[in-house]
């Protein structure tokens, strides 16, 4: 009885020790929102608070962290938190950050981003809190979902654009107004044990999308959403991926690339250790016609499917236009490319798919253990069974 009593009381101890240690490390360099004006109750304008301490922690000559305290929910509008910062930053997401549902609030130039972080070295975003697109009247107002309505633009949710050493993890982001995270032309990036979540109606919500970027790695990720769970797109190199859910969703793709003629690159990119559950792509690639560049060195390997409609496609002939595309001669370059230990159950006959270019055909594709089957039936289920703790083992 008095051992037990002892080992409760030292375990308290070392709470305390830890909970007061930590405290004293952040210390003075703690900037919360909340000591810059702001309301955090989900409906008075908190915009300029967040920008106001956004401005004061960047400032900060020693390590500075952001706080968005637990319990409390901030309205924010369209936003840019711009570096370069005096020293390493932390954006301490505890509570949560919701977007405003007025889609007057967003203008011509700022209608493709909601949170936009731009040039900062050394930031970290973390808390275990919430970024929330509060999307549904943007995807009311798609033409995905009303072929009547014009299309129109709709704000990324978080924008990482020209960041160095970036670490993004332990966060929920849910219901973003279009793609949920974008990582934009940034360098040393580390994304992990992110929860990403929209309805699979809601159109194009990518989950994390990355573009001109290098070494990128994306751990422990759960996606449920109405797009791409991951679209990897032209300039990225050095891309590593590991240990992710994903569907319901549109699967795992690199491209589109090569659209209007465009020049695309893309080069050493890993995907290992996924599930996909329901999606209607599992390891995709997809370039259009008329494209120039290449995509290369390209594993996707240790992937589970349940479901899924294309579990293996490589499309060269991609054309997501009203119009139909003509043929053209030239095409992105797609080669050494392995597919690896991929097994479970295609919603379609053709699991898989290869629709190589005839002018630039793809080469240098491996397929190596793909057991695949059949499972006949189109009643994919919302709620998919796994958690991330399933794909860890
Ligand atoms: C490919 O990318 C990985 C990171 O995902 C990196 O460790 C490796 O060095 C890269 N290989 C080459 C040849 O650049
Ligand atoms: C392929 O998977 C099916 C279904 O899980 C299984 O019954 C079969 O034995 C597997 N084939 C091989 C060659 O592993």
């Amino acid at each position: 009885m008095a051992s037990t009593v002892l080992i409760v009381s030292a375990s308290l101890l070392a709470l305390f020790f830890f909970l007061h240690s930590a405290d004293a490390d952040v210390g003075s360099n703690v900037f919360s929102i909340q000591s810059y004006g702001a309301h955090g109750d989900g409906r008075h304008d908190d915009t300029k608070a967040l920008g106001d301490t956004w401005a004061a922690a960047c400032s900060s000559a020693k390590p500075a962290v952001l706080l968005i305290p637990k319990g409390k929910k901030y309205l924010i509008k369209h936003t840019t938190l711009s570096g370069p910062c005096k020293s390493s930053i932390s954006l301490m997401v505890k509570g949560s950050l919701v977007a405003s549902p007025e889609r007057s609030d967003w203008s011509k130039e700022t209608i493709r981003h909601w949170i936009l972080i731009s040039g900062v070295t050394g930031l970290t975003v973390t808390g275990g809190g919430t970024i929330d697109g509060n999307g549904k009247i943007w995807w009311q107002n798609s033409c995905k979902t009303n072929s009547k309505l014009p299309c129109t633009e709709a704000p990324t949710a978080l924008t990482f654009y020209s960041c160095k050493n970036l670490k993004v993890e332990y966060l929920k982001v849910v219901n973003s107004q279009q793609i949920q995270i974008s990582v934009e032309d940034c360098t040393d990036v580390m994304v992990s044990r992110l929860s990403i979540t929209a309805p699979e109606t809601a159109p194009n919500t990518d989950g994390i999308h990355i573009t001109r970027s290098r070494d990128v790695e994306v751990t422990d990720c759960m996606i449920k959403t109405g797009d791409d769970c991951m679209s990897i797109e032209d300039g990225t190199e050095n891309l590593h991926v590991k240990n992710m859910v994903c569907g319901p969703g549109h699967g795992i793709s690199i491209g589109s690339l090569g659209d209007h003629n465009s020049e695309a690159h893309v080069n050493n990119v890993t995907v290992d250790n996924v599930r996909l559950y329901g999606t209607t792509n599992g390891a995709r690639i997809k370039t259009w016609q008329g494209g120039k560049g290449s995509a290369k060195n390209i594993v996707f390997q240790n992937m589970v499917m349940d479901n899924v409609w294309n579990p293996i496609i490589i499309d060269q002939n991609y054309c997501d236009s009203s119009t139909p595309c003509k043929q053209q001669k030239s095409a992105v370059e797609v080669s050494n490319v392995l597919f690896k230990n991929i097994r479970g159950t295609s919603a379609s006959e053709e699991a898989i798919m290869l629709h190589c270019s005839s002018s630039v055909p793809c080469h240098g594709i491996t397929l190596e253990n793909v057991n695949l089957t059949v499972k006949g039936g189109i009643d994919l289920k919302h709620e998919h069974p796994w958690t991330l703790e399933d794909v860890e083992k």
